[in-house]
């Protein structure tokens, strides 16, 4: 949908004629997975695919929410001075929380607002279209408001939208790059610290391709928490002995001299893959900075084989999708991407061998699981903005 149609389909839905339109993206994370929440480094990027806004303040208190996805559910209505999660509410508790959460925090927002959301983020595919629509309506009230909320400020806020609001456990990683991204950059967020360091992405001739296992995310939400308190347990064994405050605080030597600690073979397991991801995303970084390609797909492919054995999310779709690529000429690397259990995977690709590489992938996957992957070129761009007034 362009943006000129958006604003007709604003305009003809609310009436309205000045409204604003505002962009949030998806992301996708180059290594770095499942570290967020153990205290490490991740390496995401902010992507084309994501979440249109088309926004204006009201005279009342109202708030009135339609999306152009989920059109089935018709407006949404809140008051601004009553917010509260409502399942009924389905998408719009998303924009509900934050601007619940930011009214809380003494953001003086004294009306209700109108607004139209389109997105094209395939859903449920682990590209982050929540943290897009949570980054989005934070924009769209911090603007509309002139509320000059210091962005960071506003990326916690959009955590504990999906924290307390939602009931996600997710970590920091989807919002700060959501909020954060800048065009053709990665950014390396150490979530301990949230210092973080914007890394040009030159791929020379290549390109990452995201590829959709298609694979509903079923149990995601519940596989994600177990993981998070299998590591909470595997630390707790590890700071009997050792002065740390998270996995992130090891590096792979300490780890390995005091993995005795660690009493059961699966919690041994969660924490490798944090400690070691964590270190190979540091590794990554030097290697793309240092045009070390090479190195750098390496890693990528060890962080894959880390999620399948050592933490267990990847499943069979994603197996096959990074595997498969694997044997593909001109790949550098390929992985999953985001909380696994189906969603996305990564591959890093040369341009002319796009064309056999989709194709070939697409075929094996299809044999393979029964229904066939999408493909799309990644772009990296800007993260959450007002794009016209
Ligand atoms: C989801 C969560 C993130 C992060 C990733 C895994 O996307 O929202 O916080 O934990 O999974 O790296």
């Amino acid at each position: 949908m362009k943006i000129s149609e958006l604003k007709q389909a604003y305009i003809k839905l609310f009436g309205d004629d000045h409204p604003s339109v505002y962009f949030a993206p998806g992301r996708i994370n180059l290594i770095g997975e499942h570290t967020d929440y153990n205290g490490g480094n991740v390496f995401p990027c902010a992507i084309s695919l994501g979440t249109y806004g088309v926004a204006q303040k009201r005279d009342d208190t109202k708030i009135q929410m339609f999306s152009e996805n989920f059109k089935k559910l018709g407006i949404i209505s809140a008051d601004i001075n009553d917010l509260f999660y409502d399942k009924k509410d389905d998408w719009a508790n998303y924009p509900k929380g934050m601007f619940h959460f930011l009214k809380e925090k003494g953001y003086p927002i004294d009306r209700g607002m109108n607004i139209y959301f389109y997105g094209n983020i395939p859903n449920r595919a682990g590209l982050s279209s929540s943290a897009s629509i949570e980054m989005l309506s934070g924009v769209i009230a911090d603007d509309l408001f002139d509320l000059n909320c210091d962005r960071i400020e506003l990326i916690k806020i959009g955590k504990q939208d999906e924290n307390e609001f939602i009931g996600v456990n997710s970590g920091i990683m989807d919002q700060f790059a959501v909020g954060m991204g800048k065009a053709d950059h990665a950014i390396l967020l150490d979530t301990n610290t949230l210092k973080y360091d914007l890394v040009p992405v030159k791929l020379e001739n290549h390109v990452i391709i995201i590829m959709n296992t298609n694979k509903r995310r079923e149990l995601a939400d519940s596989k994600y928490n177990e993981r998070r308190s299998e590591c909470e347990e595997a630390l707790a064994e590890l700071q009997t002995e050792l002065d740390i405050k998270t996995l992130g605080d090891l590096d792979n030597d300490t780890f390995d001299q005091n993995a005795y600690l660690i009493k059961k073979e699966n919690l041994l397991k969660r924490a490798r893959h944090a400690v070691f991801e964590n270190q190979r995303t540091l590794k990554a970084r030097e290697a793309l900075t240092s045009n070390d390609l090479k190195t750098f797909g390496k890693l990528i492919n060890a962080s894959h084989v880390s999620l399948k054995y050592d933490y267990e999310v990847t499943g069979k779709e994603l197996d096959t999708l990074a595997e498969t690529a694997w044997q593909e000429e001109g790949v550098l690397g390929a992985r999953m991407t985001g909380a696994g259990f189906g969603g996305c995977a990564i591959a890093i690709v040369e341009k002319s061998h796009v064309d056999a590489f989709t194709k070939h992938v697409g075929e094996v996957y299809e044999k393979e699981i029964g229904y066939a992957p999408s493909f799309y070129i990644a772009k990296i761009v800007d993260g959450a903005k007002k794009i016209t007034d």
